[in-house]
C-alpha cells in the first residue's frame, strides 16, 4: 500500500516485529491472503458469527448490515473485509480514514459504489469530523447530502446512493465517536492469535510461497510473532533468507531460532524496543505506576503506538498491567528480563500480577 492510503502524516515503523504494514508489503502479501472464510484460520468467534450474517443476507437477498471490525493491527481486518466481499459476490473499494481528507473524497467513493457493494475504511477512527458527518445519512438512509457553491448562492442536494455495506476497521472501538459507532449493526472483535493458529498460518503461507518448513520451524516462528499473522508472515520471509544463504534445505527449529536471534527477537517475540519499555518502567519508575504520557516521552514513542502496538501483546504475556494509576511491570516481566523482583508495587495488587492475563 502506498503513502496516500494512510495520508501524508503516517509514520511507518520499521521494526521487524511491527504489526503495521510496511511500504510494499501489501503487494507481496496478496498471494498468501486467504480468499474464503474456510481458508481463514483462527478468529473462530468472529468468523462463526460472520458466516451467519452472510448467509442470512444472502437468504433475504438483502445487503449486509454495516460491520465494525476492531482489534490490534495486523490481525487480518482488511483480509476479512475482502473475504466478506468474495463470499457475497460483490465488489469492494478499499480506503482509509487518513486518506479521505475532504467530504468530496468520500462522496466520490460513495457515488461509485454499485448495489450491495462494500466500502472498506481502515483506521476509520481517523476520519475527520466533516467527512464523518457525510457518512451518517449515507449509512442510515443511503443518501448523500451535498452542498454546491459557497455563501448565499450555496445549494444543498440530496442524492440517493445504492444500498451498500460499510466495513470499518479500527484498533479500538472506544476511539470511535458514539454516533458513528451506533450506526454499525455488526461489531466483531478480533483477538491476538495463539501459537497453534499462527503455526498453521505460517505453514499455509510457506506452502503457497514454496518454502520448505517443518512443524518445529513453523511453531518457533509462530511463538515469536506476538500473536499477529502479519508479523508471522514477515518473519517467515526473513527466516527463509537466512536459511537459503546458509544452505539449509528445510526450515526447522534450529534455522528459525538462529535467524530470529540474529534479528534480536527473543524467545517470546519481544524485540529491543519492548525490552526497553519494560526496562524503563522497572529501572526508572521502580516498576510503576507510570502514566502513559510519561512513558511515551521517556521511551520516545507515541502514546497511541504504545497503546495499540506494544501493550496488547505485553499484557497478553502478563508482563504489563494497566491500572487507573498507570502502567506496572509485573513479576513475570522482571523474571523474563533477568532483573531481581523488588516487589515495590502496591500491596494487595501484587497477587493479581502473578496471574497470567
Ligand atoms: N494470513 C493472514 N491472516 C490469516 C488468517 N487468519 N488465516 C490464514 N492466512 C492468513
Amino acid at each position: 500500500m502506498d503513502n496516500e492510503y494512510y495520508g501524508g502524516e503516517y509514520d511507518y515503523e520499521n521494526r521487524i516485529v511491527s504489526s503495521r504494514e510496511n511500504p510494499g508489503e501489501n503487494d507481496s502479501d496478496n498471494s498468501i491472503r486467504p480468499k474464503t472464510i474456510e481458508e481463514y484460520i483462527g478468529q473462530k468467534k468472529a468468523k462463526d458469527n460472520l458466516k451467519v450474517y452472510i448467509e442470512a443476507s444472502k437468504l433475504r437477498s438483502d445487503t449486509l448490515d454495516h460491520v465494525l471490525l476492531y482489534g490490534p493491527p495486523g490481525l487480518g481486518k482488511t483480509t476479512l473485509a475482502c473475504i466478506v466481499a468474495n463470499e457475497l459476490g460483490v465488489n469492494i473499494r478499499v480506503t482509509s480514514g487518513p486518506a479521505i481528507e475532504k467530504a468530496g473524497d468520500l462522496a466520490a467513493f460513495l457515488t461509485n459504489l454499485g448495489e450491495g457493494d462494500i466500502l472498506f475504511i481502515d483506521e476509520i477512527h481517523r476520519l475527520n469530523r466533516s467527512v464523518e458527518e457525510i457518512l451518517y445519512p449515507a449509512m442510515e438512509d443511503y443518501s448523500l447530502d451535498l452542498i454546491v457553491g459557497k455563501g448565499p448562492s450555496a445549494r444543498s442536494f440530496r442524492m440517493t446512493l445504492p444500498r451498500f455495506t460499510l466495513i470499518g476497521a479500527t484498533t479500538r472501538a472506544g476511539q470511535l465517536s458514539t454516533p458513528l459507532r451506533d450506526r454499525f449493526g455488526i461489531t466483531l472483535k478480533l483477538e491476538l492469535y495463539n501459537t497453534e493458529e499462527l503455526a498453521s498460518i505460517v505453514a499455509r503461507s510457506a506452502s503457497i510461497l514454496g518454502i520448505a518448513i517443518n512443524e518445529g520451524g513453523a511453531v518457533e516462528i509462530a511463538r515469536r510473532s506476538r500473536g499477529t499473522p502479519r508479523i508471522a508472515n514477515r518473519l517467515l520471509r526473513r527466516v527463509r533468507d537466512f536459511s537459503q544463504v546458509n544452505g539449509a534445505e528445510e526450515i526447522g527449529f534450529e534455522e528459525a531460532d538462529y535467524a530470529l536471534s540474529r534479528l534480536e527477537i527473543d524467545g517470546l517475540g519481544l524485540d529491543s524496543l519492548d525490552r526497553r519499555m519494560l526496562e524503563t518502567i522497572i529501572k526508572i519508575y521502580g516498576g510503576g505506576p507510570v502514566g502513559l504520557e510519561t512513558l511515551s516521552a521517556t521511551v520516545g514513542e507515541e502514546a497511541v503506538t504504545i497503546e495499540d502496538v506494544y501493550e496488547p501483546y505485553l499484557m497478553q504475556l502478563g508482563f504489563l498491567a494497566r491500572t487507573p494509576r498507570g502502567r506496572y511491570a509485573t513479576k513475570l516481566a522482571y523474571e523474563h528480563l533477568g532483573i531481581a523482583f523488588t516487589g515495590n508495587t502496591p500491596s494487595g495488587q501484587q497477587s493479581l500480577f502473578d496471574i497470567k492475563q
